[in-house]
């Protein structure tokens, strides 16, 4: 099982990291041994394949980059993403000051027709500086196209890709994906807040032999977001399992985080795990968690029935919770 760099973040000027660290970040992970790489187009709207292709320039024979296509966004120039790198990094360091902050996502509508995509991918490889992508996946599509993959199997016949993938926005739209012919990975959210892909999606997949990437992981930041209190957490329908969770590390005698990745370690049918990383020391602490021992069963199936626990019961009339 091998750890998958995840970039829906790189170059973005939400991430706050410089253009120049974010590239050494890259570059550290190829040196300290990762060789996978999952961005998409729209990741900062062109931002993140521009920076990844640059960084990688040298080592690309080595590792392995996952792109996506699907999203119609208005891919940002150089100069249009370092004003709003600079506008943030101002922002961020005077956050009273009133500075406008540049808002609105890249996402926009979506457009799976053959022709959009093989125009989707061409500018891909130009920012990425390659001549194939070893994974092109269709991006969060939640209308199931069969004959898509099949209409794309030219892009493979010519080289440009070398297998065909779906980055899943959801275990549902993971599982009715599965099935699909000329499928050979897919990319969906999985880990100790999202485990109902082991049910409802690893058989079928495992059947057709397509390979499993997890996202989610760490809860897409959810579990970094509980440690700092942050207050988005009061409103989060997940804090109650995140707190399970943490109780069940405690009396385990290991870290929410170490459960987090040992948890999807323990499913053989993953192949990569995908963590989003964004600093030197989260490329170190994941690298660590990926060596450590997969869980054993008993606490993947204590993990797997804090959802349910966790949820909360209604306090009845007389102001006790229900059973
Ligand atoms: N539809 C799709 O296909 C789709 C959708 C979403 C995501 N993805 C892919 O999946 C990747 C991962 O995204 P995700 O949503 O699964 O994110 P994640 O890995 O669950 O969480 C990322 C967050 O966790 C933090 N983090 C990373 N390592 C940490 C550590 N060791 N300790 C504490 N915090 C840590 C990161 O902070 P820092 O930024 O500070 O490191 C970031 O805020 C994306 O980059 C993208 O490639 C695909």
């Amino acid at each position: 099982m091998q750890l998958g760099f995840g970039c829906a973040r790189l170059g973005s000027a939400s991430s706050g990291a410089r253009h120049r660290d974010a590239t050494r970040l890259v570059r550290d992970a190829v040196e300290q041994g990762v060789t996978v790489f999952d961005t998409a187009d729209a990741y900062g709207a062109g931002a993140s394949e521009r920076l990844l292709g640059n960084a990688l320039r040298g080592v690309r024979s080595q590792v392995t980059i996952a792109t996506k296509g699907g999203y119609v966004f208005r891919p940002r120039t150089r100069a249009e993403q370092r004003i709003r790198r600079a506008v943030r990094a101002v922002a961020a360091r005077r956050p009273m000051s009133g500075t406008p902050v540049p808002s609105g996502s890249a996402y926009g509508p979506q457009d799976f027709s053959p022709a959009n995509l093989r125009r989707r991918l061409h500018d891909s490889l130009r920012r990425l500086r390659t001549d194939h992508v070893d994974l092109y996946q269709l991006h969060g599509p939640h209308e199931l196209l069969p004959e898509l993959l099949e209409e794309l199997s030219d892009l493979v016949a010519d080289g440009k890709v070398l297998r065909l993938g779906v980055g899943a926005e959801s275990v549902s739209d993971a599982a009715r994906w599965a099935d699909v012919p000329g499928l050979d990975a897919l990319q969906l959210p999985f880990g100790v807040l999202d485990p109902e892909a082991a049910d409802d999606v690893f058989p079928a997949a495992r059947a057709r032999s397509v390979e499993i990437w997890a996202r989610g992981v760490l809860g897409g930041g959810l579990l970094a977001a509980f440690d700092r209190d942050d207050p988005t957490m009061a409103g989060e329908p997940k804090r109650h399992q995140i707190a399970a969770l943490r109780d069940l590390a405690a009396e385990s005698g290991l870290d929410p985080y170490q459960l987090a990745v040992g948890f999807v370690r323990a499913h053989r049918d993953v192949s990569t795990v995908l963590l989003g990383i964004g600093s030197r020391g989260h490329l170190e602490r994941n690298l660590e968690l990926m060596r450590q021992p997969a869980l054993d069963e008993d606490l993947v199936a204590r993990i797997r029935r804090l959802g349910a626990q966790a949820v909360v019961a209604p306090i009845d009339a007389s102001g006790e919770r229900s059973s």
